[in-house]
């Protein structure tokens, strides 16, 4: 059914095109709005601005950004949202609470990501304070109103219609809430399989809130191979193999996500949201590194410990000497690398990896129509 919507629409552009009455937009009136939700990896520094430990604004963290400088992005360089901006031919998006995030700049778009948040309210509790889901969503409304008082309400809504949105949110329900410590309060209620229908409902919520203000394009990863990571393999692996509850909490959280993302789209009868299977993108490099380059997929290149998974990447850390060699940065995050090829596969990746389909469809189909 997805499919075929997607041909009919297809189709009509044919049409219109064979009638020769398209018209190509005489000028690009600046690239379209972007507006990014989530966790760590894709948070560009707002908890620079809040009482956390949950942090990526000191060395060596933004050693290849291009200020070589930290900027709370959890990445040596730039991170997902980062190369997304600069294929819509934006500058990267601002944290919401950066004080630069004012007149024309809001018309850029804004990162309400926070570190550490799941989409639980109870996760990430020991971060202290940070910006969970529902709190970034009002941020949201709070900065339309700034937008409106700016251009407009009439602008300012249909910005917001058309801007694209990406949401990153769900690893940090298992590793920092229900596997963070043994016997955790969300174990002892939930197993794996009845966490995660639970997990999935609570997410519907935050995604009709979304919609309800105003979002109509919506990019949603799943979580990535999150038994792979530096970190658990330290912490949970004896032999290197990425470790398997955690891999089967990520097995079956992803494809009752992309359900749940398509079960919304009947609802809203339109491709609202836009299914990325990180997971796949991630095991591309994790089962065979070197056909993209890397060295290893198991040691983080900032950490200490085994596979410098253990603890924070701080001054005092082992630190590689060629970042793009390592698809891991620190013990949680993909380097700068490993986001451009996780981009890429967004932007022109199959129906495998993106589902309805990918960022390159989008923009051409939203383009001019
Ligand atoms: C999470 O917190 C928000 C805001 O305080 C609240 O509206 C929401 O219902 C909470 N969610 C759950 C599942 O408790
Ligand atoms: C994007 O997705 C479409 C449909 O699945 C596919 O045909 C195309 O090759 C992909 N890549 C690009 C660059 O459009």
């Amino acid at each position: 059914m997805a499919t075929l919507s997607l041909w009919d629409t297809w189709a009509s552009i044919v049409i219109i095109f064979a009638l020769g009455c398209y018209h190509v937009p005489a000028a690009k009136a600046g690239a379209r709005a972007f507006f990014v939700f989530g966790d760590s990896l894709v948070d560009n520094g707002n908890n620079n601005y809040l009482v956390t430990t949950a942090r990526a604004d000191s060395p060596p963290y933004g050693i290849d950004y291009p200020t070589h400088r930290p900027t709370g992005r959890f990445s040596n360089g730039r991170n997902i949202p980062d190369f997304i901006s600069e294929k819509l031919g934006s500058e990267p998006t601002l944290p919401y609470l950066s004080p630069e995030l004012r007149g024309q700049k809001l018309l850029v778009g804004a990162n309400f990501a926070s570190a550490g948040i799941g989409i639980l309210n109870d996760t990430g509790i020991q971060f202290i304070n940070i910006i969970r889901m529902w709190q970034q969503l009002e941020y949201f409304r709070e900065y339309q109103h700034r937008l409106a008082s700016l251009i407009g309400s009439h602008r300012a809504k249909k910005l917001i219609n058309k801007g694209l949105v990406l949401i990153t949110v769900g690893g940090n329900d298992f590793v920092n809430n229900y596997f963070l410590v043994p016997y955790s309060t969300r174990s002892r209620q939930y197993d794996i399989p009845d966490y995660v229908p639970f997990l999935i409902s609570e997410y519907k919520k935050l995604l009709k809130k979304l919609h309800d203000l105003g979002a109509r394009r919506v990019l949603v990863t799943g979580t990535g191979p999150l038994g792979c990571v530096p970190a658990e393999l330290a912490m949970r692996s004896r032999d290197g193999n990425c470790a398997p509850e955690l891999q089967r909490a990520a097995a079956l959280f992803n494809p009752q996500l992309t359900w749940m993302l398509r079960e919304l789209n009947k609802r809203y009868d339109s491709h609202v949201f836009i299914a990325a299977n990180t997971q796949l993108m991630h095991s591309d490099f994790i089962t065979n590194p070197r056909a993209y380059g890397f060295e290893t997929s198991k040691v983080a290149c900032c950490g200490q410990g085994p596979y410098n998974g253990l603890g924070l990447c701080t001054a005092a850390s082992n630190l590689c000497t060629n970042r793009d060699k390592y698809a891991f940065w620190d013990p949680f995050h993909p380097s700068e690398k490993a986001n451009r090829i996780i981009v890429k596969q967004i932007m022109t990746g199959s129906t495998k990896y993106m589902d309805p389909m990918n960022l390159s469809t989008i923009l051409a189909m939203d383009s001019g129509l």
